[in-house]
């Protein structure tokens, strides 16, 4: 019998700001129902200047770590678009923050939102063929559109470590999946710019088109169909995109099980709706938010849409275990979101533009209000300086 793979362990990490969306709305003149309805986003995560994606993903590996599984981490696959190094790959800083062994492999996978999805499949695969091994997956990212953009409420920031080994606590992974890739102008980001162009109808209307076509690849190699699903967790760059997905599906399950599959929906979008945007990590969020808030049970099969711009899809399964609630710290978790305070829109735009500039000038972070294990203090020769409290 072949051994089961999947993960093990999943740790979250978003820093301790938010903006009230009903507030943004104000403050642009939309009416709030807009952006908590119509987009179906509450509050944004808002990223200080001394965290970025290497900070963010080791604060929330850590939450998942212990001396012992730092040591049997054969490899580090940091999915993210927002890179900070164009050459050298994020996990080789990430790895070295952590202090996890020289002998592991440390890469970076770019496929806009698609890259974590990359990164757990590549990890999947080597665990079946390595199966004492330890994967950590990362999907981390500060999603930055632009003050007055359309594309404003859609922000957010924060990251998720994922670990993937044989015989896992929480999910175990289907080998079968579909995936489609075109290449498709919706959402790119060219080197030189900070804030992506996006094409915000078109890239809806891809990411449903895409849904559709792994969708039906997916259940054409499978033989299942929706009724063999107790959930479908979505990319979600905001909530209502997953809602419009799981629309285009759900008139063809049994109408109890629609309400069981919009229920589930419900958990899934809960804590994307208070985070905003994670980019590559947002899928991820959204089955730790269906973990947290849902009521699963081992055994039950749940779908997995991913969808970067430019663009790639693909559609996976898994069952989860009955010993998924040991592999995600609750108790941390639900306090980092509760203690978050919020910021007004003058201290949120103040924030914004605050971002480590584009240049090669010596910098250094106003560092006294971090409070995260993992922070970057600024930069000197053209190199970052990350640091780590001493206590925390
Ligand atoms: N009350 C309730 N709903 C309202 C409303 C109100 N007062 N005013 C508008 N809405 C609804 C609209 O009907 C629409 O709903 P629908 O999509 O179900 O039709 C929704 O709110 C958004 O309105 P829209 O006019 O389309 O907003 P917009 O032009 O400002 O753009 C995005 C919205 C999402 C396209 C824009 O924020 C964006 O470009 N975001 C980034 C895109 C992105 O993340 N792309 C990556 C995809 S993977």
């Amino acid at each position: 019998m072949s051994v089961k793979v999947g993960i093990d362990q999943i740790g979250f990490y978003t820093p301790d700001q938010y903006l009230p969306l009903a507030d943004l709305a104000v403050a642009r003149g939309d009416d709030p129902n807009k952006y908590l309805i119509g987009i179906g986003q509450t509050k944004q995560a808002v990223i200080p200047p001394t965290q970025d994606v290497v900070t963010m993903a080791a604060n929330a590996a850590e939450q998942i770590l212990s001396d012992t599984t730092k040591s049997e981490i054969a490899m580090v696959l940091f999915g993210t678009e927002s890179g900070v190094d164009n050459s050298k790959a994020s996990a080789v800083y990430l790895a070295h923050l952590l202090g996890l062994p020289t002998n592991t492999r440390a890469i970076e996978v770019k496929q806009a939102c698609y890259g974590a999805t990359a990164g757990l499949q590549i990890a999947a695969d080597f665990v079946r063929v390595h199966p004492a091994a330890k994967v950590l997956v990362i999907g981390a990212d500060i999603a930055r559109y632009g003050l007055h953009s359309a594309g404003e409420v859609t922000q957010g920031g924060g990251a998720i470590a994922m670990m993937v080994t044989a015989n896992p606590r929480v999910l175990t992974l289907d080998a079968v999946s579909s995936y489609h890739t075109e290449d498709v102008m919706d959402f790119w980001r060219p080197v030189y710019r900070t804030e992506a162009l996006v094409d915000g109808r078109y890239s809806t209307n891809v990411y449903l088109k895409f849904f559709e076509t792994v969708w039906q690849d997916y259940q054409r190699q499978t033989g299942k169909t929706i009724a063999d699903f107790t959930a479908f967790v979505f990319h979600l760059p905001f909530t209502k995109m997953g809602r419009k997905g799981l629309r285009q599906i759900l008139p063809t399950a049994s109408a109890d099980q629609q309400a069981s599959l919009t229920a589930n929906f419900e958990a899934s979008q809960e804590d994307n709706r208070n985070v905003g945007n994670l980019y590559t990590g947002s899928l991820y969020l959204s089955f730790l938010s269906l973990l947290r808030h849902g009521q699963l049970q081992g055994g039950e099969t749940v779908g997995f849409f991913s969808y970067g711009s430019g663009a790639e899809g693909e559609f996976f399964s898994g069952t989860v275990e009955p010993t998924y609630r040991k592999g995600f710290a609750e108790a941390k978790i639900a306090a980092m979101l509760d203690q978050r305070t919020a910021v007004t829109v003058d201290e949120y735009e103040e924030l914004f533009n605050e971002q480590l500039p584009n240049d090669a000038e010596d910098v250094r972070l106003p560092v006294g209000t971090e409070h995260a294990r993992y922070y970057l203090a600024g930069r000197r020769g053209e190199q970052r300086l990350y640091r780590q409290q001493t206590t925390c």
